[in-house]
């Protein structure tokens, strides 16, 4: 599979950009495990990337290492050990599996109506019309914002995560993106005193509740702020992307035995999810910025390096992974790392396997056949895995 190609010749393209980035990922791991890409370098060692998220002393995902326009740190990715478990501390219990299974009910009344807006009319931009909406609709319930604000988020996230007229230098992306920060923190501040006047039950209002300081004390309006800022980037396009390339594109719609699987043995769906964040890996990389001269592999990193463990190499290492190219539903154990690892492992991931269970079960209840149109071509964004527009056919249930 890899034979011919080495890591160089897949730079061009980007990680993102691929639509199988894993001949890259195993080129990277066999022939440059420390790659110095323009920025930044790339880790794609097993042992070397699982090193770079625990140590946080040497590697750190603060503010140096990306920039989205905002002020202040995003609270907990942007903020180190110690202060970051206090962080945690706070905001684990508002996701753990049975407050996800808590929020499940209004998450399938939502996908159903998502479904009732194509399900007759045999053809629907899957991207557009599911795989954006639904978790950017999902986070507004969570938080207790008004649905009519869809829209706006949309345009605020793409805003902050991929700013048009790139590509950009670190500084050229800070004025770029500047702005639409402001809004969001200006959106948020208003969100936070209507909160405030009417508390509910929601991630919001409990975070407002919460006592964090030690010793007691409430969260300031600048740390409430700095969280929100981080759901509105870490919740939405993850889980879109892992709706585009779980469902249709490069698995389900190109696999259809997989996806047989899956409708009669419903008792798979849970691995399969796991399988299919292990294969695809929504976030194939996160970033870091060296705190010291270090040395990763023999290779020498300098104070102020950006670097990205990948975590899509990770996941694709024969070393962790027997057949590491064969997907497969049942594999177990599955210790994948599409949360990442460390201290800074995704808060969300059981809110996004709760999202994707009910989405596959929803949509595959009703709509059990379905095809990409013939000579369509799939256009990837950069950032995260992602296509622009999923066009898919499916026959009308009469
Ligand atoms: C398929 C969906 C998702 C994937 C693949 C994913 C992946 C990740 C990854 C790889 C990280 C580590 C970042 C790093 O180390 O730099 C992360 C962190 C994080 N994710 Fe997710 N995520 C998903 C969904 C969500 C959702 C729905 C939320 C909603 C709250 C969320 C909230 C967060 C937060 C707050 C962090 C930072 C945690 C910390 O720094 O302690 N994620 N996620």
């Amino acid at each position: 599979m890899t034979e011919e190609r080495n890591a160089e010749d897949y730079v061009d393209q980007g990680v993102a950009g691929l639509e199988e980035p894993q001949p890259m990922y195993a080129a990277l791991r066999e022939t440059a495990p420390v790659f110095r890409s323009p920025q930044p370098v790339v880790l794609s060692g097993l042992a070397d990337i699982e090193m770079a998220l625990q140590h946080t002393e040497l590697f750190s995902s603060n503010m140096d290492a990306v920039d989205l326009g905002n002020l202040r740190p995003l609270i907990p990715l942007q903020v180190d050990p110690p202060e970051h478990a206090k962080c945690r501390r706070i905001l684990d219990p508002l996701f753990t599996p049975r407050e996800m299974a808590r929020r499940e009910p209004e998450v399938t009344k939502l996908v159903n109506e998502v479904i009732d807006a194509f399900a007759d009319r045999g053809q629907c931009d899957f991207h557009a019309e599911f795989a954006v909406p639904l978790p950017c609709t999902v986070f507004l319930q969570l938080l207790g914002l008004p649905l009519e604000d869809l829209e706006t988020f949309l345009v605020w996230k793409d805003g902050v995560i991929r700013p048009e007229g790139g590509p950009f230098t670190f500084e050229e992306r800070h004025a770029a993106t500047a702005p639409v920060a402001l809004m969001i923190y200006a959106y948020f501040d208003r969100a936070i005193d209507d909160h405030i006047a009417n508390p509910r039950d929601d991630v919001l209002s409990a975070l407002i509740a919460a006592e964090f300081k030690e010793g007691g004390g409430a969260l300031s309006r600048e740390e409430l702020l700095d969280i929100c800022f981080l759901f509105l980037i870490a919740g939405l396009d993850t889980v879109t992307d892992s709706l585009d390339f779980f469902f249709f594109f490069v698995y389900l719609a190109r696999h259809p035995e997989h996806r047989r699987q899956l409708i009669k043995q419903p008792d798979v769906l849970p691995s399969a999810i796991e399988e299919l964040l292990r294969w695809e890996t929504p976030v194939p990389g996160v970033a870091r910025v060296a705190m010291e001269d270090v040395e990763v592999a023999g290779c020498p990193i300098s104070k102020g390096e950006r670097v990205s463990p990948l975590l899509g190499a990770a996941n694709t290492d024969p070393a962790a992974f027997p057949d590491p190219d064969v997907v497969d539903f049942r594999r177990n154990p599955n210790r994948h790392r599409a949360f990442g690892g460390g201290p800074h492992r995704c808060l969300g991931s059981h809110l996004d396997r709760m999202e994707l269970r009910v989405a596959l079960r929803e949509f595959h209840r009703r709509i059990t056949d379905y095809d990409i149109p013939a000579g369509t071509q799939l256009s990837y964004t950069g950032g995260l895995r992602s296509v622009e527009s999923l066009p898919l056919t499916f026959p009308v249930a009469r």
